[in-house]
């Protein structure tokens, strides 16, 4: 388990919403090394449900059925 020094507002409010009655898909987007996988890592340790962790950010894209084993 990760310790972070900080947790940006973002974390709790994903989760929050995650919880709500209507699921819909939530997207972190923002400029670079501001700390988007960070807070997503932090929102799956808070997550008290099943977590899928892929990144589709290697040099290399994967092909959609690398999504698909997803
Ligand atoms: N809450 C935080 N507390 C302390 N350090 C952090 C925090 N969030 C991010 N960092 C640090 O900032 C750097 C960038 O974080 P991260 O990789 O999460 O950003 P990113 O937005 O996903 O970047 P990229 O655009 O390259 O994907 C890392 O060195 C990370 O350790
Ligand atoms: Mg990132």
């Amino acid at each position: 388990m990760h310790e972070y020094p900080y947790e940006r507002p973002v974390v709790a409010d994903t989760i929050k919403g995650m919880g709500m009655k209507k699921r819909l898909l939530h997207i972190i987007t923002g400029p670079r090394q501001v700390g988007k996988t960070t807070a997503a890592l932090q929102v799956a340790e808070k997550w008290r449900g099943p977590v899928v962790n892929s990144s589709a950010d290697s040099p290399l894209p994967q092909g959609p059925e690398g999504i698909q084993a997803q």
